[in-house]
């Protein structure tokens, strides 16, 4: 005899809400309804996946459903998740979990009041080569880690409810927190809107953090003629790069680094410094998708009541980190950013991991 099917409805069935029904329609046991305001996307989800259930409102669905996957613009994020969660429903929030940290506090709440579990989508902490880059950093190969640089640059997809940073950046926070088990105290920003007159469409910020004390400087652009994903680490020993454009390396560790020399006063080509050159190694990582570890992560939870590797908790602070960037933005000076210091974030503990 089978399992009762869990009853999940992804609402907003856009650009990414498409790919959770995908994935979440080829797990067994997972019964999809999609819920989307727009009667064509609706069409289009029923033409793709003939034997999903379609809703045009969520209101209707809340008695019919276990759980849902809130893919719709981050704006909606908070009330279309308080609406699931008060009425029962255990609740995947794709990022950023909301577009204020008040908005994200009331659905941690939420969550514990109604008994149910809260989940934020930061894709990054379920995908294996991010879980390899963390290995690497945690094996001390690289030996003490100097700053990470990452990069989310591309001709991109220009957000109507946010800016850049809350789109992109989101990615890139959770990485480097993750990387280095810990959330950023203190964020810098320095950003531009070049097209419309709207939002920023390219920023980097700095990112600082108490106890590893190495700093993350974060790029991230809509208005970039290549698609570069790409996380630096730079350690004292080696360096590390994780390009997630890459077909077969996504990690490379270089072992080079550059050393103090003692400097020659007599000798006007001398460096300050000395070089070391080596091999550069890439460890193989088998490709999972991490939308299916992820939405699979999920329905676990769902099934199971325990608590998910990126909880509300998680969410909630990444947001502050993000709501710090406005901050930093707008005074020019960097911002604290009140977030926990060490996040509940269990990814990094590898329970997800085969
Ligand atoms: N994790 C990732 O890697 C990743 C990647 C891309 C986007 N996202 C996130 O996914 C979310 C959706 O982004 P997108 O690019 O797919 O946006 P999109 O604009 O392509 O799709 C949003 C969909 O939501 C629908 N919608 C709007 N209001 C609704 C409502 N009240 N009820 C039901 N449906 C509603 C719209 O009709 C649309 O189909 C955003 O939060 C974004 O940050 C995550």
């Amino acid at each position: 005899m089978g399992r009762t099917p869990t009853r999940v409805g992804v609402v907003g069935y856009g650009y990414w809400g498409s790919k959770h029904v995908r994935v979440l329609n080829s797990l067994p046991d997972v019964e999809v309804t999609v819920i989307d305001r727009d009667e064509q996307r609706l069409r289009e989800a029923m033409s793709n996946f003939p034997n999903v259930r379609i809703a045009t409102d969520i209101a209707d669905e809340l008695e019919a459903l276990d759980a849902v996957v809130v893919a719709t613009p981050p704006a909606l994020h908070a009330s279309v998740s308080l609406q699931a969660m008060n009425a029962g429903l255990h609740t995947l929030v794709e990022k950023p979990l909301a577009t204020s940290v008040e908005d994200a506090e009331a659905l941690v709440t939420a969550a514990e009041t109604n008994n149910v579990r809260l989940m934020v989508g930061h894709t990054f902490e379920y995908n294996p080569a991010v879980w390899k880059l963390k290995e690497i950093i945690s094996s001390g190969e690289l030996g003490r880690i100097l700053y990470i640089d990452a990069a989310r640059l591309a001709l991109g997809r220009y957000q109507y409810d946010c800016n850049v940073i809350w789109d992109l950046a989101p990615h890139d926070i959770s990485i480097v927190s993750y990387l280095l088990d810990e959330v950023p105290h203190r964020a810098s920003v320095w950003a531009q809107h070049n097209i419309g007159n709207v939002h920023a469409d390219m920023a980097y910020l700095r990112l600082e953090f108490q106890n590893s004390g190495a700093p993350a400087f974060v790029q991230v652009s809509w208005l970039h003629p290549e698609k570069i994903r790409r996380v630096t680490v730079v350690g004292e020993k080696k360096m590390a790069i994780y390009n997630d454009v890459s077909d077969n390396e996504r990690i490379r560790i270089y072992d080079v680094g550059v050393d103090p020399a003692q400097v020659d006063e007599g000798s006007s080509h001398d460096y300050p410094v000395s070089y070391r050159f080596g091999d550069i190694v890439s460890p193989y990582v088998q490709f999972r998708e991490p939308l299916m570890l992820q939405d699979s992560h999920f329905i676990e939870c769902v099934r199971t009541g325990k608590e998910p590797q990126t909880p509300g908790q998680r969410g909630l602070d990444i947001v502050k980190v993000l709501a710090a960037t406005d901050v930093a933005n707008s005074t020019g000076a960097p911002a604290e950013t009140g977030a926990s210091l060490v996040s509940a974030s269990g990814a990094g503990n590898g329970r997800v991991r085969p």
